[in-house]
């Protein structure tokens, strides 16, 4: 199954990734997004990643040109026609996502894949809601996208095995290192991840220590990049109590419910980096 044409749905912090990276590899990488601002606003996100690394002197201008050369960005589904895989990442929301699946499907062709880049809701239910349920998988990414080598290949229980392996050597032409993961709340990575992260806010509510001493602890502890409040300031607290709430829902374990303090904090608007205020103002 060849795969030359790329279609990215959302340019947000995870599909902007995902454009560059897809684009970065060569695929010619059509990103689409709903309006002229948002899509505007995601596009920048990507030059500047490419400005930023060629300051760094890890990407060459000619990489950044060439990176940009294979991408374009579109507000009409009409401009996916010719697709071979568009990957969503759109809104976590299961209707906006089969919506706009239907949306892909009146303009690709029949063999054209479809991936979610969902960190969390069921690519079997996504499957079933489309007219090509053996073609659809799952390919998860991590924030942020150019710099993390990982990519979770999710397999439905219809996905093809035509259809998994061409994923899997999707995710390898772009540099990542793909692995298989069950089309199961949280796959494999957020399973042990999200769990950790919520026992980082219970041991900060029982008074275990302090944001900055539980973060140096596993910081310095463990070699962890980040410490827990680090990276769920990072993450967003909104998105992580988001997949706890569904992996709860899944499982019905008490370690994946999200803890009282990290509800209110979400209540509150305290969603970490993105809002200027979380476990650490920014
Ligand atoms: N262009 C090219 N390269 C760049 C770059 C750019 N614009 N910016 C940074 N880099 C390179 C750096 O040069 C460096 O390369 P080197 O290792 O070869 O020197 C490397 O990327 C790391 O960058 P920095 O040194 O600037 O930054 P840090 O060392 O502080 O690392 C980080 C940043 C990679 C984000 C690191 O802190 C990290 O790994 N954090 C954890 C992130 C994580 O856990 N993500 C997963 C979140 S969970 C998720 O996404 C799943 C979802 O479902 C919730």
């Amino acid at each position: 199954m060849a795969i030359t044409n790329v279609g990215v749905l959302g340019c947000g912090l995870m599909g902007a990734g995902v454009a560059q990276v897809s684009a970065a590899a060569g695929f010619k990488t059509v990103v689409l997004e709903v309006n002229a601002d948002v899509l505007e606003k995601g596009l920048g996100r990507i030059e500047k990643f490419l400005t930023d690394g060629v300051a760094k002197g890890k990407v060459t201008e000619e990489t950044k040109t060439a990176v940009l050369g294979h991408l374009s960005g579109t507000t009409s589904y009409a401009d996916l026609k010719g697709c071979d895989l568009v990957i969503e990442a759109i809104v976590e929301n299961v209707e906006a996502k089969k919506h706009a699946y239907a949306q892909i499907e009146a303009v690709v062709g029949a063999h054209c894949l479809i991936a979610s880049n969902t960190s969390s809701l069921c690519i079997t239910e996504l499957a079933a809601g489309t007219t090509r349920p053996d073609k659809v998988g799952g390919l998860h990414f991590f924030n942020p996208v150019p710099l993390m080598k990982l990519v979770e290949v999710i397999r439905a229980l219809s996905t093809s095995q035509e259809t998994h392996e061409a994923l899997v050597g999707f995710a390898r032409a772009i540099g990542k290192e793909p692995i298989a993961a069950p089309d199961r709340g949280g796959f494999i990575v957020n399973r042990l991840l999200v769990p950790y992260l919520l026992d980082a806010v219970r041991c900060l509510e029982e008074g275990l220590g302090t944001v900055e001493d539980i973060d140096k602890g596993m910081r310095l502890g463990c070699g962890y990049p980040m410490g827990p409040f680090t990276l769920l300031d990072f993450v967003g607290l909104d998105t992580t109590y988001y997949i706890a709430n569904i992996m709860f829902e899944e499982f019905r374990e008490t370690r994946f419910a999200p803890p009282p303090l990290l509800k209110r904090m979400v209540l509150a608007g305290h969603l970490g980096k993105k809002s200027g205020r979380g476990f650490y103002s920014y």
